[in-house]
């Protein structure tokens, strides 16, 4: 699928609120921006504090990756981001308006599909069309998806009928359907196999070429954030660390996309990513003080 194939899909969805302060996360529209952000749970335990301090902002069109251990918040993050709980304390924004609930301007899609198994493809992804859009261009605008997504032949299947990685896909397909300013995606290729994964990395990238909708990605793959992200952020657990933040580190990520697997620099960084996951990684290339200079050029 070519990048001009794809751009009408993700074409603005209507009835987008006008109110946008003009000046937003990084100088451009549409970014989202969270200052002091928190979020705890009463528990039979007592408080649970999950997150805290977290100031972050992801420019429009930028793709960010939020990497960190299980259990440090990252699906407390993306949740609130989506608008779908909110913070104990601190104000997100969206395109400078602070976030009161859902937004038609975001969509998520989890690591299940959570596909309506009764519906075929086709009627699963037009669930996610905007309010408003007639059938004729509804309908057209289903076909564009599912062909985005490499599903044409399945649209009239179900859900149970097909693979881990066509849901996955149609899944996708469905966050993108209302053409998204910001698509959160909650480790969306977990279940698939080594093979699809990649290639629906790729496909993820096709999809941002066409459109640079903002996109925030969980993922448990370091490699995969430095594959995909611009910069990617590493979460910390509160349990581990009690008296710190929850952002325990930001790593921009050097190079154009679509970047190259095997680049040494990304290596470094995987290297740095793993130490700070707790995971002693090996690498022969680039040197000890090569990695240093990324570290220090790349880490703040
Ligand atoms: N509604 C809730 N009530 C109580 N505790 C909650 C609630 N939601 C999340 N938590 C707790 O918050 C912590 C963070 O959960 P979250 O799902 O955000 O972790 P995560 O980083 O996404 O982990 P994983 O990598 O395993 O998906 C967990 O300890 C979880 O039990
Ligand atoms: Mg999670």
């Amino acid at each position: 699928m070519t990048s001009t194939a794809t751009a009408p899909v993700l074409r603005p969805a209507p009835g987008r609120p006008a109110d946008v302060d003009p000046s937003p996360a990084r100088g451009r529209p549409n970014g989202v921006r969270l200052d002091a952000i928190a979020r705890s749970f009463e528990t039979p335990q007592g408080r649970h504090e999950v997150l805290r301090d977290l100031d972050i902002e992801l420019g429009s069109g930028e793709i960010v990756a939020v990497v960190g251990p299980s259990g440090c918040g990252k699906s407390t993050l993306l949740r609130l981001i989506a608008g779908l709980d909110r913070p104990s304390a601190g104000v997100i924004r969206l395109g400078g308006t602070a976030l009161r609930g859902t937004d038609p301007r975001t969509a998520v899609a989890f690591q299940e599909p959570r596909l309506l198994p009764w519906r075929t493809l086709a009627q699963n992804v037009a669930f996610g069309l905007p309010r408003g859009l007639g059938r004729r261009e509804g309908r057209q605008r289903v076909q564009e998806l599912l062909a985005l997504v490499g599903l044409e032949h399945a649209a009239a299947l179900r859900p149970r009928e097909v693979s881990g990685g066509m849901a996955q896909r149609a899944s996708l397909a469905r966050a993108l359907a209302r053409g998204p300013e910001v698509l959160l995606l909650d480790e969306p290729f977990g279940a698939l196999d080594a093979l699809t994964r990649l290639r629906m990395q790729d496909l993820l990238l096709e999809v941002h070429a066409a459109e640079p909708t903002t996109v925030l990605v969980v993922t448990h793959d370091v490699e995969e954030a430095l594959y995909l992200a611009d910069r990617v952020l590493l979460l910390r657990s509160l349990r581990q660390h009690p008296h710190s933040g929850s952002l325990a580190r930001t790593v921009e990520v050097p190079g154009a996309r679509p970047r190259d697997r095997a680049d040494h620099a990304l290596a470094a960084l995987r290297v740095e990513l793993l130490q700070g996951l707790g995971v002693h990684a090996h690498q022969t290339a680039p040197s000890a003080s090569r990695i240093a200079d990324l570290t220090s050029e790349n880490l703040s």
